[in-house]
């Protein structure tokens, strides 16, 4: 992995890892006070804001009164986020500032997204999201206050792979996770959902574009100082870490002042002849949609783990006889055993194992199975779920091994992975597999000073505070 990263770095498609250059320079910290320097459009009264809004330089006196008003703090910051990339997707209202000066308040809602939508055309696509996100906006209620005479501004996190061109702008390289549209590969992908937007008469920009790995990374940041990557472990796999600017070869843009540039891995394509795969991983990738590609997330991602798990089980029945003289019908469905499934297989300590009986008859219509034929499938799922798990220790390894942070540190300094993602949350039994491969792997003493943090939809509000640092209302003063 650590290899790979570096070649990733240096060139363009240099490795499957593509490693790619997110934009993002300038991590919001929540502590810091400076993060723009803003010329405010109005009366070029140049200042220093934080993302709260709070001006903190003395030509605050050169603004105008709402201006004033605006940047102290006490009613700035209503930012909107779009969160797409799973089989749901979430829209977020953010008030930034407040007396606190953190994240006031915050309000979301879950959509999910028909599964025909997913396959279908671009324009549907698109369209479905904006008219969500416009019903989400015509609920604003009186508790969140956008400024007068200011446009709603957007981060929207789209957890596919992208080339970006600017912090809100970027063409989709590929779809994953089982999306596969027609005409979006190559798109702008802001373009599709603005001109979405405005098909409802939505009034709004798009002012950053992240992946959720970046909107995790900034949102962990914005909480903990000491966050340095960040890892989604969902419906697909991925990381993003900070690196230093003179690190990244490819990189022929200015070197950014932060002299740091956010990288968005796209591990999830990661492959190696050292990874332990099986016929049955092989037979997965051949049938799945994309072919050959994200062979590191078909091994590890919330996806896919149930998936595996039914094709083990399907070839017990069909060589073994395992569910009796036939093979269950609906043994033979793709993606009928979803990962939820498994693991509320896999965390039955039931005697009798009923919730794997229970799971078996009602998911797959197959009743009454033994007590023994319960306990290999609960055997299957830990050598599934545990393999998954400590892949995924071992990509995190690999990129503490790249930024140097996979040694003791003395003097209590910390080194956190912001993680989220349904499977890391509920499957239990992953999550806790994974610390201890990370024990194991780095030892015990550097491995006291790694700490993996959950930070559940920390990429919703990474990405409004994204939008909030790139809004259109601070423009960076070129220096
Ligand atoms: C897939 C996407 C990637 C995303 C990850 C987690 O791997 O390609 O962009 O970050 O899933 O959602």
């Amino acid at each position: 992995m650590t290899v790979e990263m570096h070649a990733g770095l240096a060139s363009e498609g240099g490795s499957k890892l593509k490693m790619l250059i997110s934009y993002v320079d300038n991590l919001p910290t929540g502590r810091q006070e400076l993060l723009q320097a803003a010329r405010m459009t109005d009366d070029y009264a140049i200042m220093k804001v934080d993302v709260r809004g709070r001006a903190c330089t003395k030509t605050a006196e050169f603004m105008t009164a709402s201006q004033r008003r605006l940047m102290s703090g006490d009613e700035t910051g209503l930012f909107y986020a779009l969160d797409l990339g799973g089989t749901n997707f979430r829209v977020l209202r953010v008030q930034l500032g407040g007396k606190e000066g953190r994240v006031a308040k915050h309000e979301f809602e879950e959509v999910s997204i028909p599964p025909h939508l997913m396959v279908g055309g671009s324009d549907e696509l698109f369209d479905f999201i904006a008219s969500a996100l416009a019903k989400f906006v015509a609920s604003e209620g009186e508790d969140f206050h956008l400024p007068v005479g200011r446009q709603r501004e957007l981060g929207f996190t789209f957890s596919f792979p992208v080339r970006q061109v600017s912090i809100a702008s970027g063409t989709l390289i590929k779809w994953t996770k089982g999306f596969n549209i027609d005409g979006t590969v190559g798109e702008d992908v802001v373009a599709e959902l603005t001109r979405a937007m405005e098909r409802q008469g939505l009034d709004m920009r798009v002012s950053a574009l992240v992946n959720d790995t970046i909107g995790t990374l900034a949102g962990g940041r914005y909480y903990d100082n000491d966050v340095v990557a960040a890892v989604i472990l969902g419906t697909g796999t991925n990381a993003a870490y900070v690196e230093r600017a003179h690190a990244i070869p490819k990189w022929h843009g200015l070197l950014p002042k932060s002299g740091e540039m956010v990288i968005n891995m796209e591990w999830g394509n990661f492959r190696s002849s050292h990874l332990p795969t099986t016929d049955y991983d092989q037979a997965l990738d051949n049938e799945s949609l994309n072919p050959g590609e994200q062979i590191f997330e078909k091994l590890i991602s919330g996806m896919y783990l149930g998936e595996i798990l039914r094709r083990v089980l399907l070839r017990l029945a069909k060589e073994a006889s395992f569910f009796g003289d036939s093979v269950p019908p609906k043994l033979e469905v793709p993606f009928i055993l979803r990962t939820p499934v498994m693991s509320a297989m896999h965390h039955d300590t039931s005697p009798d194992l009923k919730v794997v009986g229970t799971k078996l008859n009602e998911v797959l219509g197959i009743p009454d199975t033994s007590l023994k034929t319960r306990k290999v499938v609960i055997q299957v799922c830990d050598i599934v779920a545990k393999r998954g798990a400590r892949l995924a220790a071992a990509g995190i390894v690999g990129v503490l091994k790249k930024i140097g942070h996979d040694n003791a540190v003395k003097d209590g300094g910390r080194t956190v992975i912001a993680m989220d993602g349904g499977l890391y949350e509920h499957y239990t039994i992953f999550s806790e597999c994974l610390q201890c491969t990370l024990k194991e792997m780095l030892g015990d003493e550097a491995s006291s000073s790694v700490v993996v943090k959950l930070a559940s939809d920390g990429s919703g509000i990474g990405a409004a505070l994204l939008a909030a640092s790139h809004s259109q209302y601070l423009q960076p003063v070129l220096s």
